[in-house]
């Protein structure tokens, strides 16, 4: 219920540009240096949130979130940001709230295991906290807000990897492709913190990805933030 309950959040961004917008949400506190990124205390909808830079990529991303874990204890972390499309459905502005996530790159299948199935671990598919996904679903916004499965590789995607596109679509049922998600869900799971990933379109990651994701990503993450918004609004 509204301002009943002010749980600890982090927010984490991986660019400057989806920190920014984050940071436009409150009043911004003290600064931190986490593992050489930043991150700022925030006070938005009377929680306390720790806003952090996690980088791009699967290892920049998920020692931020283990660091931010440790230091601030946050009851609930959402990390937000750009994706590329691969639904068809999905264009630049429309924002996808993860149901689940996977590596899509991690691939031990000549072992034995499903592709992106973590090794002796028994985790593939990592989901999203149900009542963080409801309270993200309930923003009013301008563009299509949809929940969705978000495929997470240390790969930006384009036209060149027609291959790519079409078995991430295709073979994964993949909506969004990004570079962070799955890693920062695995570090949330392990760490038994509730989690949402949220991700608008930046590009279809096809041939004019590189331009449109720069052309793109101030609106993208605009309307990435204010999907947080809502979150802090409603918990
Ligand atoms: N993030 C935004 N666009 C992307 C793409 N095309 N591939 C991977 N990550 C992305």
């Amino acid at each position: 219920m509204a301002g009943m309950n002010h749980r600890r959040f982090a927010v984490l961004a991986p660019m400057r540009e989806e920190l920014e917008a984050v940071l436009a949400l409150g009043k911004t506190g003290r600064r931190h240096d986490i593992l050489g990124f930043e991150g700022f205390e925030l006070e938005c909808f009377r929680h306390p949130v720790l806003v952090a830079r996690c980088g791009v990529g699967k290892v920049q991303s998920a020692m931020v979130a283990q660091r931010v874990i440790d230091e601030f204890r946050p009851d609930a972390l959402i990390l937000t940001g750009v994706a590329g499309a691969l639904a068809p459905d999905l264009a630049p502005g429309d924002a996808v709230v993860a149901r689940d996530l996977m590596q899509h790159d991690l691939d031990c299948t000549p072992l034995g295991f499903a592709l992106g199935e973590v090794p002796w671990s028994g985790e593939r598919v990592f989901r999203c906290d149900e009542a963080l996904v409801r309270d993200a679903l309930s923003a009013t916004t301008a563009h299509k807000l949809r929940e969705g499965c978000i495929l997470t590789g240390d790969r930006f995607v384009t036209g060149s990897d027609r291959a790519c596109h079409e078995h991430l679509r295709s073979d994964l049922a993949g909506d969004a492709v990004e570079m962070e998600g799955a890693a920062v869900a695995q570090v949330c799971v392990r760490n038994r913190v509730p989690f949402v990933v949220i991700r608008t379109i930046s590009d279809r990651a096809d041939g004019s990805a590189p331009e449109d994701f720069s052309k793109i990503l101030p609106m993208a993450a605009a309307n990435a933030a204010a999907v947080t918004r809502r979150i802090l609004e409603v918990e």
